[in-house]
């Protein structure tokens, strides 16, 4: 039977729907100028959109301090760190925290750990906003690493408590193998906290599922946005022909000519609307094949 199936946990996640939200209230509300510290979400039409109602994008540090004249900012979903959070304060703005509840946890983490002296090891991708965020909440030694050779080169204090937590986005089973890794480093001094969010444990495994019954599938999501690249690695061991776009225009139908069954997953970042049209055109493709 010919099918297209659309998974569950495909799209928004909690925290990224509550920070678009967030920033469409305040449009709503009027109170220009209106700024987000770094792209509200990895979604260039989400973002082009709320540029045209006004909303002003800050991409690094030295763009918050040539703001003159006050206003609105809004942190995303992503977090940022105390420093940063301090210089929006010092330039009289006015901070609408729109950091995922999941993340903030992680910042209080690894503030109260680090305060009481323990060693703190990120496991993510340091050069991703939220690993920055977290990182940026430590006041002891702070470790960031992403894989077994990064963990390597770590020159970890044996004598210290080592505190673990998670990029929220980060593949649960790789996240095991590497606190075991560290655990024998550390010599077993260390408490890992499960930070990686639910969301994306479920959107991860869903996926999964999906990709191995299907013929083709598809993965759709900003080109920036790690969780969707990692919802691509995880169909694509599963199903060869997996295909990664951005929205309905990258999408080639000649190349599902020769399929029956596709499967449908998308980021975090990746607005229902778009969602909506891919499933339309594979429906429509694929029942007329065969
Ligand atoms: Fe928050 Fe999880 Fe989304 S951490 S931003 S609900 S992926």
């Amino acid at each position: 039977m010919n099918e297209v199936k659309l998974a569950k946990t495909a799209g928004f996640c909690f925290g990224v729907e509550r920070a678009v939200n967030m920033v469409y209230e305040e449009v709503n509300k009027g109170n220009l100028p209106i700024f987000t510290y770094g792209p509200i979400i990895h979604n260039e039409n989400v973002v082009s959109d709320l540029e045209k109602k006004g909303v002003i994008v800050i991409n690094n540090v030295t763009e918050l301090k040539e703001i003159r004249d006050g206003g609105t900012i809004i942190i995303r979903s992503h977090g940022v760190s105390k420093e940063i959070y301090n210089i929006m304060s010092e330039q009289g703005l006015t901070i609408i925290d729109a950091t995922c509840p999941f993340v903030k946890k992680i910042h209080n983490i690894v503030s109260e750990h680090s305060k009481k002296g323990e060693s703190i090891i990120i496991i993510g991708n340091k050069d991703h906003p939220e690993v920055e965020g977290i990182k940026g909440w430590s006041v002891s030694k702070t470790y960031v690493v992403e894989n077994e050779s990064e963990i390597e080169q770590c020159d970890f204090d044996v004598n210290s408590m080592h505190c673990i937590v998670a990029q929220t986005t980060f593949n649960y089973k790789k996240f095991k193998e590497l606190v075991e890794i560290i655990a024998k480093k550390v010599y077993n001094s260390y408490v890992a906290e499960k930070t990686i969010c639910n969301a994306t444990e479920l959107r991860q495994t869903e996926a999964k599922s999906l990709a191995s019954k299907s013929d083709a599938m598809i993965v759709i999501g900003g080109r920036h946005s790690s969780n969707t690249q990692k919802l691509y690695d995880i169909c694509q061991k599963e199903c060869k022909n997996t295909l990664f776009i951005q929205t309905i225009n990258d999408l080639k139908l000649d190349d599902l000519s020769s399929v029956r069954s596709v499967g449908i997953t998308a980021g975090a970042s990746t607005p229902n609307i778009i969602i909506e049209e891919v499933w339309q055109a594979c429906q429509k493709k694929i029942l007329r094949n065969y």
